[in-house]
C-alpha cells in the first residue's frame, strides 16, 4: 500500500519503518528539514533500539523515503498518517496546531480519496477538527474529493517501539465508514497474523482509549509512590508490598515500581490533557489531578533526601549522577525526572557530574556549556571527584555495580536511588549508606 507518514519523530519514523518493513511503500514528510536531511543522508535523528538497522534496510530496498515536500507527501499516501507533536498548550490542553497544519496541507493537495489517520495523540474531537479543516481547504480550492478520517492511537513504548509496533497487544481503530475501515484492516493484516489484535470502535471511542490507557498506567506510578513514602514513614518496605498485592491477578505486576516521578513526551502531557478535556466538558477528574499532582511532589523527593542528609547548603559539593534520560533505552529528555534533581541541586549550589548510556547528547542540547554540569563516560568515571551517587534512570548497565569500587570512589559513601535498583541488604553490608523509595 501507499503511505505518507506526516511527521518523522519517535512515533512517526518508527511507524514509516515498520509499515515499509512488511512491504509497504512508504514516504515520511516533515517539516524540520535537519531531520530529513540526517536520514536522506543515512543516518538517525533519535536513539531507538533496532530502529537505524531497520530504516537502513527499507531505504535501501526502495521501500521508505524521506521529503520535506508536502505536495510530494499528500500525492504519495492513499493513506495519510498525522503523527506530529501534540505539546502541552499553556493551560495543558493539547496544542492541535501542528495536526490541524498537517490537516490543512492534505486539504490543499489532495487529489483523489484518501484516508486520513490521526495517530498523534489527540482529544476526543479532533477527527472532527481534521474533518473540518481538510473541508476548508477543498472548499477554498473549489474542489470535492471523498475523505474519510480515521483515529489510530499509537500505544508503542520508546525503547521497545520496533517490538511493540510489529507485535502489538492490540491496534485500536476508530473509523466512521466501512471503506476506511477496510483498508486498516488490510494495512494491519501482517502484524496480526497470529491472531486478531485489531479493536474496531467509533472515533470518540478510539480517541478517549488513548487518554484512558496512559492515565492508568501513571495512576498506578503515582499510587504506588504515595504508598512508597508512606511505607518510609511507617517502616514498612514497599517493594514487599508491590509482591504481595501484584500477585494478585486482578492488579499484576506492571507498573507497580516507585521511583522518582513518571516524565517523558506521553505520561505528563497526556494526564493533564485529559484532565483539561474533562473540565471542558463540565467534569472534574480529581482521581488524574491527584496522580500529577503526586508525581510533581515526587519529582523533588530525591533532592530532599539529599538535603535532608546533607543540608539545603550543598556549595562545593558535586553529585555523581547515573542515568538522565526519563527512563532506559531512549535519549528523550522531556519532562524527564533528571532535570528537575539537576535544578534542585544548582540552586543548592551543587554540581552534577552526570552520565547516561545515550542521552548526553540531547542533555546537552538541553543546557548548553551549562558549567555546572559535566559528563562523564562511563558509570565508574561519574564518581570521580563527587561527593555522593545519585540514580534516576533504570539502566541496565546500572544494575550489578562494584559496591566496594564505589566506595572507594566516593567521598562520602551514600547512595540515592530513585529507582530502587539494589539490595539494601547488600549495598550496606559494603559499607555504603542507601536511601531508596520506600525500602528500608
Ligand atoms: N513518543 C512516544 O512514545 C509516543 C507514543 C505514543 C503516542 N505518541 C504521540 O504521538 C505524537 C508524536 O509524538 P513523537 O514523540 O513522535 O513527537 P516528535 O516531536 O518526536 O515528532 C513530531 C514530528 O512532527 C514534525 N512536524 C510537526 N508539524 C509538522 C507538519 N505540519 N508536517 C510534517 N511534520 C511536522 C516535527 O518536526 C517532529 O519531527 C504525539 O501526539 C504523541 O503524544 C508518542
Amino acid at each position: 500500500m501507499k503511505i505518507t507518514v506526516i511527521g518523522s519523530g519517535y512515533v512517526g519514523l518508527v511507524s514509516g519503518a515498520c509499515l515499509a518493513e512488511v512491504g509497504n511503500d512508504v514516504l515520511c514528510l516533515d517539516v524540520d528539514a535537519n531531520k530529513i536531511r540526517i536520514l536522506n543522508e543515512g543516518g538517525i535523528p533519535i536513539y531507538e533500539p533496532g530502529l537505524e538497522a531497520m530504516v537502513k534496510r527499507n531505504k535501501e530496498a526502495g521501500r521508505l523515503r524521506f521529503t520535506t515536500h508536502i505536495p510530494d507527501a499528500v500525492a504519495h499516501g492513499d493513506i495519510q498518517f498525522i503523527a506530529v507533536g501534540t505539546p502541552p498548550d499553556e493551560d495543558g490542553s493539547a496544542d492541535l496546531q501542528y495536526v490541524l497544519a498537517a490537516a490543512r496541507n492534505i486539504g490543499e493537495h489532495m487529489t483523489g480519496y484518501k484516508v486520513v489517520v490521526d495517530k498523534s495523540t489527540v482529544p476526543v474531537g479532533t477527527a472532527d477538527k481534521v474533518r473540518t479543516a481538510i473541508g476548508e481547504a477543498l472548499t477554498a480550492r473549489n474542489a470535492t474529493i471523498n475523505f474519510s478520517v480515521v483515529s489510530n492511537p499509537e500505544f508503542l513504548k520508546e525503547g521497545a517501539a520496533i517490538d511493540d509496533f510489529m507485535k502489538p497487544d492490540r491496534i485500536v481503530v476508530g473509523v466512521s465508514d466501512d471503506q476506511a475501515a477496510d483498508m486498516m484492516r488490510q494495512l494491519y493484516a501482517p502484524f496480526q497474523r497470529n491472531h486478531e489484535r485489531l479493536i474496531v470502535m467509533d472515533v470518540r471511542s478510539a480517541e478517549l482509549t488513548k487518554y484512558a490507557a496512559n492515565a492508568m498506567l501513571a495512576t498506578r506510578i503515582s499510587f504506588m509512590n504515595e504508598l512508597a513514602n508512606l511505607a518510609e514513614k511507617l517502616g514498612a518496605d514497599i517493594e514487599l508490598v508491590r509482591q504481595g498485592i501484584g500477585s494478585d491477578p486482578r492488579i499484576g505486576y506492571h507498573f507497580l515500581y516507585p521511583g522518582c516521578g513518571y516524565g517523558g513526551s506521553c505520561f505528563p502531557k497526556d494526564v493533564q490533557a485529559l484532565v483539561r478535556t474533562a473540565h471542558a466538558a463540565g467534569q472534574d477528574l480529581k482521581v488524574l489531578q491527584a496522580v500529577e499532582d503526586a508525581n510533581e511532589v515526587q519529582k523533588h523527593v530525591l533532592a530532599q533526601k539529599i538535603i535532608k542528609h546533607f543540608g539545603e547548603d550543598l556549595s562545593g559539593k558535586k553529585i555523581a549522577l547515573w542515568g538522565l534520560a526519563f527512563k532506559p533505552n531512549t535519549d528523550d529528555m522531556r519532562e524527564a525526572p533528571s532535570r528537575v534533581l539537576i535544578e534542585e541541586l544548582f540552586k543548592c549550589g551543587a554540581t552534577v557530574r552526570a552520565y547516561d548510556p545515550v542521552a548526553i547528547h540531547e542533555t546537552q542540547r538541553i543546557y548548553g556549556d551549562e558549567p555546572r554540569l559535566e559528563y562523564a563516560q562511563n558509570p565508574m568515571d561519574t564518581l570521580e571527584g563527587a561527593d555522593m551517587l545519585a540514580i534516576v534512570t533504570e539502566w541496565k548497565e546500572f544494575r550489578a555495580p562494584d559496591f566496594a569500587a564505589i566506595k572507594a570512589k566516593l567521598k562520602t559513601p551514600v547512595i540515592f536511588d530513585g529507582r530502587n535498583l539494589y539490595d539494601p541488604t547488600h549495598v550496606r553490608a559494603a559499607g555504603l549508606s542507601y536511601f531508596t523509595i520506600g525500602r528500608h
